[in-house]
């Protein structure tokens, strides 16, 4: 990480914060954003300005640069205005981490914890990527935090309709995995790899979840949600990829143009309910 610089959304506390502070201690530069203020559906605090605050001190103590800015991962055109100021300040970007993410519960008015949940998970997610696409080179990485839940069935949940922010949760993350892995197809040619991944931890937003019927319904349907790691297309195109694990159906995947390997994985998708890819 030595002489990097990382952008990282909602590094205010939990894993934005632990994120930020361990990239500066293996010797990156940070850019770090925040919303700072609550969303009212949302239904918990959200981290205010002395938490941005304290993830700068921390990053400061471990003798890298930070730039911090309150903003608000829907509004591309705020993510756009702190990269640029960091970007004056470090001159280049090499790392995205875009894991700023909410867990909603609140059912009224209907439907605005869905929208609110969608639009800070999976257009926050997408709009700090586009705003770092044009400054991002060959060998770079973007981390978008997922989670687990995008592996659960929702027509096993209890009360349907009592609770659109957890269905929010998971369709914003599956539908993340699924950007990300489209994602790397996309970029491998630029050398730039693009990856989801998650980590259950104890922050605020964990705690909310597991109060939440939705989430806390065990993953009957263990389909592995499409990840790049699992795209060997974009892993043999992509020379910053380091590990490309070898699955049958990453096998399956990759040989898809022949006839005879696209049959064997319908088939075999049907059976072991792999992801439909067509
Ligand atoms: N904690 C877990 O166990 C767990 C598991 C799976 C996935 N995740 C994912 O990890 C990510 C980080 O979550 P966390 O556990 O650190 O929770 P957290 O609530 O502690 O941190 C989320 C941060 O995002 C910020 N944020 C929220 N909305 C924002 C917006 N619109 N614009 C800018 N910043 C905003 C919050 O202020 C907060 O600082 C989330 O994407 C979450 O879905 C967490």
């Amino acid at each position: 990480m030595e002489g990097k610089v990382a952008f990282v959304t909602g590094a205010a506390r939990g894993q934005g914060r632990s994120h930020a502070v361990r990239l500066a201690e293996e010797g990156a530069d940070i850019i770090a954003v925040d919303l700072c203020h609550d969303i009212d559906s949302i239904g918990y605090p959200l981290a205010r300005p002395e938490d941005l605050e304290e993830t700068a001190k921390l990053v400061e103590k471990t003798g890298r640069g930070i730039v911090t800015a309150q903003a608000d991962v829907r509004d591309a055109s705020q993510l756009h205005a702190a990269l640029e100021r960091g970007m004056s300040e470090f001159g280049k970007l090499d790392i995205v981490v875009a894991q700023a993410g909410v867990a909603g519960m609140a059912g009224e008015p209907p439907l605005q914890a869905w929208r609110d949940v969608i639009e800070t998970n999976l257009f926050g997610t997408i709009n700090a990527i586009h705003v770092a696409l044009p400054h991002l080179k060959e060998g770079a990485a973007i981390i978008a935090t997922g989670s687990t839940a995008a592996l659960m069935d929702v027509g096993k949940k209890d009360n349907p309709g009592a609770d659109p922010g957890a269905m929010a949760y998971i369709t914003s993350k599956r539908l993340l995995s699924q950007f990300v892995n489209d994602l790397g197809t996309e970029l491998a040619p630029r050398g730039i790899r693009p990856t989801s991944s998650t980590r259950r931890t104890a922050t605020p937003i964990c705690c909310r979840a597991d109060r939440c019927t939705g989430l806390s319904a065990p993953i009957s349907n263990t389909r592995p949600a499409p990840t790049p790691s699992r795209c060997s297309l974009s892993n043999r195109r992509c020379k910053s990829a380091t590990s490309s694990p070898k699955t049958s159906a990453t096998r399956a995947v990759a040989g898809l143009r022949r006839g005879q390997v696209r049959h064997r994985y319908a088939v075999e998708s049907r059976r072991r309910r792999l992801p439909q890819v067509v």
